[in-house]
């Protein structure tokens, strides 16, 4: 799909509304072709509210959707997978929460299995990204 910003906006919230718990996404591609803009959008659409962010977990915004935990995690300024132990990950399996990942392989193995994952990339056109969703193993 090549989508213009307010098509990923929509596309994003569809796929919020559909989701259920629980549910890992992994969103990946460089920077700046949207990720958080689409992690956004998907919050948007499971009506999901932001609870306080641990400053100590900067990493991790949490959310809620009524009484689904919703987590917002960012895995780009981990230097090495390591780094992931600390961020919950299992805890959040546990709770059966709705799982959103941007550069989930820069977690390796300690992300959680992902049910779905979408590549964004930049479009010839700058005001569109194109938006994949590939195959999970
Ligand atoms: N079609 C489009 N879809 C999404 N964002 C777009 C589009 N066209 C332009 N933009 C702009 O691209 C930027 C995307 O930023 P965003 O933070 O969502 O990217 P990101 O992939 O999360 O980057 P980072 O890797 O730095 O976290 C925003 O400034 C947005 O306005
Ligand atoms: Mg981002």
């Amino acid at each position: 799909m090549r989508l213009s910003a307010n098509e990923l906006s929509r596309f994003g919230e569809e796929l919020g509304a559909q989701l259920t718990a629980p549910a890992v996404i992994g969103l990946s591609g460089e920077l700046g072709t949207g990720k958080t803009t689409l992690v956004q959008a998907i919050c948007r659409g499971l009506g999901a509210r932001a609870r306080a962010t641990s400053p100590t977990y900067a990493l991790v915004h949490h959310y809620d959707a009524g009484a689904t935990p919703v987590y917002h995690v960012d895995c780009y300024r981990l230097r090495q997978p390591d780094e992931a132990r600390d961020l919950g990950f299992d805890d959040m399996v546990r709770e059966g929460a709705i799982i959103l990942i941007e550069w989930p392989e820069r977690a390796g193995a300690w992300a959680p299995a992902l049910d779905r994952h979408f590549q964004l990339s930049y479009d010839t056109d700058p005001a569109r990204r194109v938006v994949d969703e590939t195959a999970v193993v």
